[in-house]
């Protein structure tokens, strides 16, 4: 897998005087470049970075999602409500703002896309950042069984038991889906570990429209998706933690997160559930499980008023978009391997598409992995 790190000796006023000529020509505020970049240029001089105005920030995180090669998401790219969390420097502040994320794109259902951006890290002491470890903000907790086995997400082994180090011990009986608590550090502070209030927190249990018995394997999933471990890069400044979500896709959740064998490994349940021959691969019962599980996700979601896009409808929108972007003289970028559904590939109109994967500012980046999560298992 490609992981795309921001390069650290790009110099910070070169990429600073290139965004903000991008940023403010988008924006129509062309008038105000030079002078913008000369005060940057002394900032930089005299402290080593410089502050991003609030209308910088936000136009910027835009552009930084705009960008992100994997979303197929994207055309919604000017909704995105960026919340201004620069000046949080207590946990209980911290606290606040990751709840108050939680609450506005949750939104009962009516799920908003939006990022919540902490401080930056200065240039010169990149560790001394605040950090968010979660991989989302709500996930379930994997425990590892007697039998060696796990019990609830096989990615979260790793986490639940650094939550485990610090003294997490939710319940005597551990379920498949176990909320896990949010854990963060604020700069040169210790690991804080708390969870979420059970009232911020959507989730839909699955079932399906036709078969009754679905119920009964007991499924559910979270209603929104915000991804904590991503650091924004925007004009070279890095924003170490900037969660950030939009809504479902249900092929995430019904392919991936269910389907996966390395995951919730449901094809098989499901399989027996609709009586599917499971000892020939040629009878396709991974392929009509995979359809079944899905159409219980999205017509779950559907139910209980909770936004998703079906991946028929989202690849019709990246294909809009990239026809927005054209319009506007942007060459869009995309990893063709993760816009692709992960279900009926061919059937959407990205899967025909040639698409450059270069990676440009402003963006999103893996952060490296933390040592308390490198692997035990
Ligand atoms: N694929 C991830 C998951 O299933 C979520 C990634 C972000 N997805 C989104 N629709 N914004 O949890």
């Amino acid at each position: 897998m490609q992981r795309n790190e921001f390069p650290r000796s790009k110099d910070l006023f070169l990429t600073a005087a290139d965004f903000i000529e991008r940023c403010y020509t988008e924006i129509g505020r062309t008038e105000q470049i030079s002078s913008r970049i000369q005060h940057i240029r002394i900032e930089i001089e005299s402290t080593g970075t410089y502050h991003q105005l609030s209308f910088e920030l936000e136009h910027g995180a835009r552009m930084a999602w705009r960008n992100s090669n994997r979303c197929i998401g994207r055309l919604f790219w000017k909704a995105l409500k960026v919340r201004d969390c620069r000046h949080i420097n207590t946990n209980d502040g911290v606290y606040e703002a990751l709840g108050s994320h939680l609450r506005y794109a949750t939104n009962k259902g009516t799920i908003r896309p939006a990022v919540s951006v902490f401080a930056p890290a200065h240039p010169e002491l990149p560790e001394q950042a605040i950090t968010v470890a979660n991989h989302q903000l709500i996930r379930y907790a994997g425990w590892l069984a007697e039998d060696g086995g796990c019990i609830g997400d096989p990615k979260e082994l790793n986490f639940t038991q650094f939550c485990q180090s610090l003294g997490w011990n939710p319940t005597p009986v551990h379920s498949k889906f176990d909320i896990l608590p949010w854990v963060w550090r604020l700069p040169g502070g210790e690991w804080h570990l708390q969870s979420p209030r059970t009232e911020w927190i959507l989730e839909v249990p699955l079932r399906h429209p036709e078969c009754a018995e679905f119920a009964s394997l007991g499924l559910r999933w979270y209603a929104v998706p915000v991804i904590s471990d991503m650091q924004l890069e925007i004009g070279g400044l890095q924003y170490p933690a900037a969660p950030f979500n939009g809504w479902y896709m249900g092929t995430e959740i019904g392919s991936r997160n269910l389907g996966d064998a390395d995951r919730y490994n449901c094809l098989p349940a499901v399989a027996h559930l609709f009586g599917l021959d499971s000892r020939s691969t040629a009878s396709l019962w991974k392929d009509r499980s995979l359809v079944e599980l899905n159409r219980a996700v999205l017509h779950s979601f559907e139910s209980d008023g909770v936004r998703m896009v079906d991946h028929h409808t989202a690849s019709e929108q990246f294909m809009k978009f990239m026809q927005t972007e054209a319009r506007k003289g942007r060459h869009v970028q995309g990893d063709w391997s993760w816009l692709v559904p992960p279900m009926s590939g061919s059937a959407s109109p990205i899967f025909h598409q040639n698409l450059d994967n270069q990676v440009i500012s402003p963006n999103f980046y893996y952060r490296p992995l933390l040592p308390e999560l490198s692997s035990a298992f």
